[in-house]
């Protein structure tokens, strides 16, 4: 599977009315020099072939309304979609990673709440939220995605959309009584995800060989099904939409490895 920041004076990030809904600690896995180099090991999906059709999508679903990212990370996906026209806010956990969005010409018009995205709020609704790149999972237990959609849900205005982009869970390729399975093996590198099936858990390991030394991440993840995502949206509130096999609203099948799903808060 593809897999903290001080705000400096006046950023807008210390300024966000910050609500939380639970008492329980998120973990932050961006921290360091996987922040410092996220974009650098992530750069594949920085291109206009990957980002223009998200930012498309999004742009289209936001119209003339404001879009609120869960886990905007450093920009990849808020920084374009904002150049396009559309107000964009961020909530992310992540003081690091949004410390890499702030130095990008105009991060300065995005506000961005620190805080875990299935609990923290901002003062606003929005005409769309987005969840993208696989970071439902970053969620790892079924209680805290359900609160992750019932977050959204009350920052969504009446007939308003949810959009989540993940992987479809791998299963069908993990071999009877394995527990890992390669997804990524070249020179310089390796990634490996490692399942616990009892439990829905997913561990990918990724190893990336830069200036002559290796590095690993192991971040943990809850893999979670299309019809299991709609339950939740239905106990937030929400119906199912859409649900395309990619940016390009291509249609889901069963080969599909991925799904963009949206589902609208009934208005
Ligand atoms: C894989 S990155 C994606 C960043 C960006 N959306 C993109 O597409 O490049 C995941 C981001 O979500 C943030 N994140 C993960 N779990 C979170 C949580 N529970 N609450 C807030 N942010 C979270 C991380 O800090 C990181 O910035």
């Amino acid at each position: 599977m593809p897999v903290g920041f001080r705000p400096p004076a006046g950023n807008p990030v210390a300024a966000a009315p910050v609500r939380r809904h639970s008492a329980r600690m998120a973990v932050d896995h961006f921290t360091g020099w996987i922040a410092e180099r996220y974009d650098e090991s992530a750069a594949e999906t920085f291109v206009p072939a990957v980002v223009d059709p998200v930012v498309d999508l999004l742009t289209d679903l936001a119209g003339t309304g404001a879009a609120l990212e869960l886990g905007i990370g450093t920009g990849r996906i808020a920084l374009p979609l904002s150049a396009r026209g559309t107000s964009v806010h961020g909530i992310d956990l992540s003081s690091d990673m949004v410390a890499q969005l702030r130095v990008k010409p105009g991060a300065e018009r995005i506000p961005v709440a620190m805080g875990d995205f299935a609990a923290t709020s901002v003062d606003e609704t929005f005409a769309l939220a987005c969840l993208v790149f696989n970071t439902i999972m970053n969620l790892t237990t079924q209680e805290e995605q359900v609160a992750c959609f019932r977050n959204v849900a009350r920052h969504l205005e009446p007939g308003e959309r949810f959009v989540v982009e993940v992987g479809v869970p791998d299963l069908r390729r993990l071999p009877p009584g394995e527990t890992a399975r390669p997804f990524l093996v070249s020179p310089t590198r390796l990634g490996f995800d490692e399942y616990d099936v009892a439990q829905q858990r997913l561990v990918p390991h990724h190893h990336v060989l830069t200036d002559g030394q290796w590095r690993a991440t192991s971040i943990p993840f809850r893999y979670v099904w299309p019809a299991e995502l709609d339950l939740m949206a239905r106990l937030a509130g929400m119906e199912l939409e859409a649900r395309w096999g990619g940016w390009d609203r291509q249609p889901f099948t069963a080969e599909s490895r991925a799904h963009v799903s949206v589902w609208r808060k009934p208005g």
